[in-house]
């Protein structure tokens, strides 16, 4: 049983309360819905929306599949209708396992396909996200784009091996996205690029493989929310282009 320690209120002292415009959660899985639920208590005048797979487009849902280019138009010309100004982008899509492919423990599983596939979501979605939603970020204000990676894909961090297409995809969406907070440091100044390690925590990606971790190393969904949320509220526009853990800490590249 996972505990799910007490959450700290956060509304009246987030600097998004007054935020005007729309939030984007991307992924509707255990961290996607509960940053989700937590964005209206920091940001009560953000209409927040989520997009993802398993989403038809009704409400402030989205049918987005990242891998899927004709899916990336459709979002950019809702984003530019309906979404602008967009303020608050948090990509939370991943993927690890599923019922193709396994995280590898040696060279002999490694296989194209599983490679390409965690390519095309763990490391291109994101980018390819912030090219759809550019058109819809605003020039003026300040904005927030914070995508999920992992400190598994930390090349200096990597004391264990194994798992390469994950630890290859989520280090080239580090890679990615630190070349993109440069390029919008220049040509959109006020967007603050952030990549984001939750810790490890109780979802369907981490299922299989946090059997024997004690409760105390995992985080529920909602504790994971609430603290990228912290986080996320404190960076400034000038420090764009970090690697950051849960709480706080610079992570190595
Ligand atoms: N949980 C952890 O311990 C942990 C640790 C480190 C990093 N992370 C990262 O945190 C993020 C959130 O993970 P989670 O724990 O919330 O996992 P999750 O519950 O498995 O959610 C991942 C979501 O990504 C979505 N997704 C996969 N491929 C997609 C695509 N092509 N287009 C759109 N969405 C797609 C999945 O959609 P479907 O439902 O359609 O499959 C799923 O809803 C991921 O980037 C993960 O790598 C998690």
């Amino acid at each position: 049983m996972v505990p799910s320690p007490p959450i700290p209120p956060s509304s009246a002292s987030s600097p998004w309360r007054d935020w005007q415009g729309s939030a984007l959660v991307v992924g509707l899985g255990g961290i996607g819905r509960a940053l989700r639920q937590a964005l209206p208590i920091r940001a009560p005048q953000l209409r927040i929306w989520s997009a993802g797979r398993q989403a038809e487009d009704h409400g402030d849902y989205l049918q987005l599949d990242l891998a899927d280019d004709a899916s990336l138009a459709r979002l950019a010309a809702r984003a530019q209708e309906q979404l602008a100004p967009l303020r608050l982008v948090i990509c939370t899509a991943g993927l690890l396992h599923d019922s193709q492919i396994q995280p590898e423990k040696r060279l002999s599983q490694v296989q194209r396909g599983a490679l390409e596939r965690s390519f095309a979501v763990n490391a291109f979605g994101p980018l390819l996200l912030a090219q759809a939603l550019e058109a819809a970020l605003p020039r003026d204000q300040t904005v927030h784009f914070a995508s999920l990676s992992a400190r598994v894909g930390s090349i200096g961090d990597n004391r264990l091996g194994g798992w390469y297409a994950y630890r290859a995809a989520k280090a080239a969406q580090n890679q990615l996205l630190r070349t993109l907070a440069l390029e919008w440091q220049r040509r959109l100044p006020r967007v603050c690029v952030t990549l984001l390690h939750p810790g490890t925590t109780t979802t369907a990606l981490s299922a299989p493989f946090s059997q024997g971790l004690a409760a105390a190393q995992l985080f529920s969904p909602e504790r994971a929310a609430e603290q990228l949320l912290d986080v996320l509220e404190k960076r400034q526009p000038e420090q764009s282009g970090a690697f950051l853990a849960w709480d706080g800490q610079t992570i190595p590249w």
